[in-house]
């Protein structure tokens, strides 16, 4: 016999259970966490035209949207607010943490309709400033990072109050986990509101739908003064130290495919925390249009995303697949 009996692997993932034992982590429901859109056009379910199957909705629909979903066992969505009348943006995004923001009506209105569901919201400044940028920014179009960050933690306190279960600051200004804390101290806080924080995320190119659903788009320029460049480990694994030392209570890596190497790395620098990837919008699109094209089944593909995505060490997945797995972990 040519085989050694060490050798002989086939027999231990010859069943389709043994192949489930195999996962270090497996993908669960719980595991899922659904980005949506909220738009101000209250009664609205508008198309994205760039993400098939996902709508900006309106918050007078939140209750047909989410309730099949969570029916179905959906645990955890992340909000992000569209405002579609780009003349009420500011240069210090006044808009994000007014009670007119959809967010904040959505974070009250979703807590009132589900009291299970778990709600995070992402905090930026990108959505609603009229330059478009993430934090505020000096006269020579620079970010100021003092006053950014002074601002990212009042918006995280006013969606706090306003009911949200954790914070997720996208904006990546210097320091700002630390001054989110302490504002969650000082409005007594700090024991129900979790922060989750885009450690270390990624000037990418795979944001690009998303920003046409969010409005969000910067008007010039573009963010590679802060998020970070894409052949940075180094400064990954830095940004994900300093979140940790500031008092994150669980970090994120975004985009997620492309960064698995740095969501591995994640995963062992915070071995004691929840770790988080965003499969993102321009990850969401191209794998719809490479299964459009016949390159791949979807569900297999989708599925292969997740399993590299538990494999480099993610304890949660943000993703616009979200309903689709749902169904999918019910067979
Ligand atoms: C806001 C924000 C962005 C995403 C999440 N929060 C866009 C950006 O930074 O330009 C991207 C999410 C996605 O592409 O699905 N800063
Ligand atoms: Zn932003």
């Amino acid at each position: 016999m040519s085989v050694e009996i060490n050798s002989l692997l086939h027999a231990g993932y010859s069943h389709p259970l043994f192949r489930e034992w195999q996962a270090t982590r497996s993908i669960t429901k719980s595991a899922l966490m659904y980005p949506i859109f909220i738009t101000d056009e209250d009664d609205a379910k508008a198309e994205i035209p760039s993400m098939p199957n996902q709508f900006q909705w309106g918050v007078n629909r939140l209750e047909e949207f989410l309730g099949p979903l969570v029916e179905r066992g959906l645990r955890s969505v992340i909000l992000f607010g569209v405002i579609t009348d780009f003349s009420k943006k500011d240069s210090r995004g006044s808009l994000a943490d007014s009670n007119e923001c959809p967010v904040v009506r959505a974070v009250k209105e979703i807590r009132r309709l589900f009291p299970d569901l778990v709600v995070a919201c992402d905090v930026c400044l990108c959505e609603y400033t009229s330059h478009g940028h993430c934090g505020i920014l000096y006269d020579d179009g620079t970010v100021n990072n003092a006053k950014s960050v002074e601002r990212i933690a009042e918006v995280s306190g006013n969606y706090a109050l306003a009911g949200a279960h954790i914070i997720s600051p996208s904006d990546c200004m210097d320091g700002r986990i630390k001054a989110i804390k302490s504002k969650f101290m000082e409005l007594d806080l700090s024991h129900r509101v979790a922060v989750i924080s885009y450690s270390a995320k990624f000037a990418s190119g795979f944001f690009g739908p998303f920003r046409d659903a969010a409005g969000s788009a910067p008007s010039f320029g573009d963010r590679k003064c802060y998020q970070l460049p894409m052949n940075a480990r180094g400064l990954a694994r830095r940004a994900i130290l300093r979140d940790l030392r500031e008092g994150a209570d669980g970090i994120m890596v975004k985009p997620g495919t492309p960064y698995l190497d740095v969501l591995a790395e994640a995963a062992r620098l915070a071995e004691d925390y929840p770790i988080a990837t965003y499969q993102v919008s321009g990850e969401f699109a191209t794998i719809h249009a490479a299964a459009n094209a016949g390159v791949f089944g979807l569900k297999q593909h989708v599925m292969e995303t997740m399993h590299g995505f538990m494999r480099a060490g993610a304890s949660l997945v943000l993703t616009y697949f979200t309903p689709e797995l749902l169904e999918w972990l019910d067979n």
